[in-house]
């Protein structure tokens, strides 16, 4: 069996600087976090779960090599976040994905998605994410996308409110081509 194959460059390490037909990728600066935490704290699911702004400015911002985190940009202002952690389990996780009320239903997140999907297309089978439970809104749109609610994850974040783990299979793997493992640990 073969591992998850690092890529020779990094899906999404690589992009400093994305542009999409109706937004831009762009590694996030000190500003941006923290506004971001800001912002991402009033919101759910964050709110419900009682993330303080300080937790999730520590989160964009802290040192962690495994972990790619941009801004999604519009004309200057900061329309969203993206954080992919990878590797993961035999391909990246969408470890925090939020697109700000102001930009929201008007097809940014499917976008960005795509384009998540579409830089590990050629190196992973899965692309993973998780969403709160109560989250209707969010658990539609990944089902659209074509997720498919793999398990439920009781108490998770905090007692009583349970995390539903997502999974898409990325169909760009060539049939045939070696298995793949999950990175240890
Ligand atoms: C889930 C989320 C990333 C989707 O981003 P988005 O830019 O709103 O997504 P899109 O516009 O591509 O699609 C949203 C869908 O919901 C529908 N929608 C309707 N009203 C909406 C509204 N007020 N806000 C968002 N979506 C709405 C859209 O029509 C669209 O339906 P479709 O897929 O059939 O076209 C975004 O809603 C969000 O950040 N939510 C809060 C944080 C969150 O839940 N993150 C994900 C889990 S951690």
């Amino acid at each position: 069996m073969e591992r998850d194959r690092p890529p020779q460059n990094h899906p999404t390490r690589d992009a400093l600087h994305i542009e999409l037909p109706h937004c831009s990728l762009v590694v996030l600066d000190e500003d941006q976090s923290a506004g971001l935490s800001r912002r991402l704290a009033a919101m759910e699911p964050w709110r419900t779960l009682g993330y303080r702004p300080e937790t999730l400015l520590n989160y964009l911002h802290r040192h962690d090599a495994g972990l790619d985190r941009h801004a999604i940009v519009i004309e200057g202002q900061t329309a969203g976040v993206l954080s992919v952690r990878y590797p993961w389990l035999m391909g990246p996780y969408i470890e925090l994905f939020a697109i700000l009320g102001e930009y929201g239903g008007k097809g940014l997140g499917g976008e960005v998605l795509q384009w998540v999907e579409s830089r590990f297309l050629a190196n992973s089978r899965n692309l993973w994410a998780t969403v709160s439970a109560f989250n209707t809104l969010a658990r539609s749109f990944y089902r659209r996308q074509g997720f498919e609610e793999v398990a439920r994850i009781k108490d998770l974040v905090i007692p009583g409110f349970d995390e539903i783990l997502l999974r898409k299979h990325l169909a760009g793997k060539q049939a045939g081509s070696p298995l793949v493992t999950p990175d240890p640990g």
